[in-house]
């Protein structure tokens, strides 16, 4: 079969991965409620599409933090690619190379952070776990300041693991041969733990972890580092507000692909209330259930400066290695493309509020 879209790379990515690894990418927390709504979520928005607009040249390149991409999608922070490739985030970062869009790397990537630099050819962001140990989270910062990441993404919404209940039931572990590559000593020793009941992942969170983290961590990271800092899993305006009083330079909009609290609102439902209290004061992101093209039109046209996508390129990078996340990137920057020419919207600025119509009920 031909892959036309993301989720016939899903449908061959589920049929080639083993069993636990594929359960670990697919599963949300719980009932996966959020997880079905971040995608459900885009379908009521309806687009408003001009006519008789010159649609023969589309540009879809836009900045990100001042960083020139050739397009609003960038790529999501999503742990373990070992599981799906060999080269794990190395083979990644080749295929996202050849897009001219930027990749955020996971602290818990298989490959070490500074190799994941030096495999790819575009800019990269760094996703921070803050650990208890500030001495190994800041020496993080350090590293990641010195392979030349742009930015620093400090992830808000995981003091702990939601509870994802297949690698409950599988026992999910990091296999023997994977490692947590930033770690030099044996702190990824939890994370291996293979043990039905119990997830490995969400051991080594509870181990590792730092539950008592508030809003001064923004202003320590601030203290210690020049790069810019977005804070990644803000669903409210009231917590927008407070990233902005911190002074972060961006919010990335998320529920961690419905993997964390089950019932948090969907992403893009999140987004009008936030873009309105933020009021550009600092870039807005958006991920979760980002699967076509229109969905992104629909996500910039409310607010959002860039999306950024977890499954699919781990869907590509399992069903094709570095090619396959090629592939994936560039079928979404194709379908984005047909949107802008068919919504009359011909570059990414002309995408402002008039492209959509929200469902009256989530106006109040
Ligand atoms: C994630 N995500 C994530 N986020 C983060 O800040 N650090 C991480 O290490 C991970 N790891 C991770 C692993 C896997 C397998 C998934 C699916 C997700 C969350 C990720 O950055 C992003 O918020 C969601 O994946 C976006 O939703 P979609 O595009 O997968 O629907
Ligand atoms: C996850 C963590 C690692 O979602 O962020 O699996």
């Amino acid at each position: 079969m031909t892959l036309i879209n993301i989720f016939d790379y899903e449908e061959r990515a589920l049929q080639i991965l083993d069993p636990l690894a594929r359960d670990y990418y697919r599963s949300g927390a719980d009932d996966e409620v959020t997880l079905r709504n971040n995608r459900a979520a885009f379908e009521p928005i309806r687009l408003r599409p001009r006519v008789l607009v010159d649609v023969s040249m589309i540009d879809l390149a836009t900045t990100v933090l001042g960083t020139p991409v050739s397009m609003p999608i960038l790529v999501a922070p999503t742990a373990y690619h070992g599981l799906a490739h060999a080269d794990g985030e190395c083979a990644t970062a080749r295929g996202v190379g050849p897009t001219g869009t930027l990749m955020t790397v996971s602290t818990l990537g298989n490959r070490r952070l500074e190799d994941v630099a030096a495999a790819a050819s575009g800019p990269l962001w760094f996703q921070l776990y803050v650990y208890r140990d500030r001495v190994l989270s800041e020496a993080l910062v350090r590293r990641a300041e010195a392979a030349g990441y742009r930015a620093l993404v400090l992830t808000v919404d995981a003091p702990r693991l939601g509870q994802r209940e297949r690698d409950v039931r599988n026992g999910f572990g990091l296999p023997p041969h994977l490692h947590m590559a930033n770690f030099t000593d044996n702190s990824d020793a939890t994370a291996h733990t293979q043990q039905t009941g119990a997830s490995g992942l969400a051991l080594h969170a509870d181990a590792m972890f730092d539950q008592t983290l508030t809003w001064e961590a923004v202003d320590w990271l601030r203290s210690i580092t020049k790069l810019p800092i977005l804070v990644k899993g803000v669903l409210t305006p009231e917590d927008a507000l407070l990233a902005v009083e911190h002074g972060v330079d961006g919010i990335v909009v998320s529920n961690h692909g419905g993997r964390q609290l089950d019932g948090a609102l969907a992403t893009i439902e999140a987004l009008p209330s936030i873009a309105a209290a933020v009021a550009g004061r600092c870039e807005l992101f958006l991920d979760g259930g980002v699967r076509r093209g229109t969905d992104v039109a629909k996500a910039l046209a409310l607010g959002a400066r860039a999306v950024l996508v977890g499954r699919p390129v781990l869907w590509g990078l399992a069903v094709n290695g570095s090619a396959g996340v090629t592939a994936v990137l560039e079928l979404l920057r194709a379908e984005l493309e047909r949107a802008m020419a068919l919504l009359g919207r011909p570059t990414v600025a002309a995408l402002d509020a008039s492209a959509v119509q929200l469902p009256a009920h989530w106006s109040s």
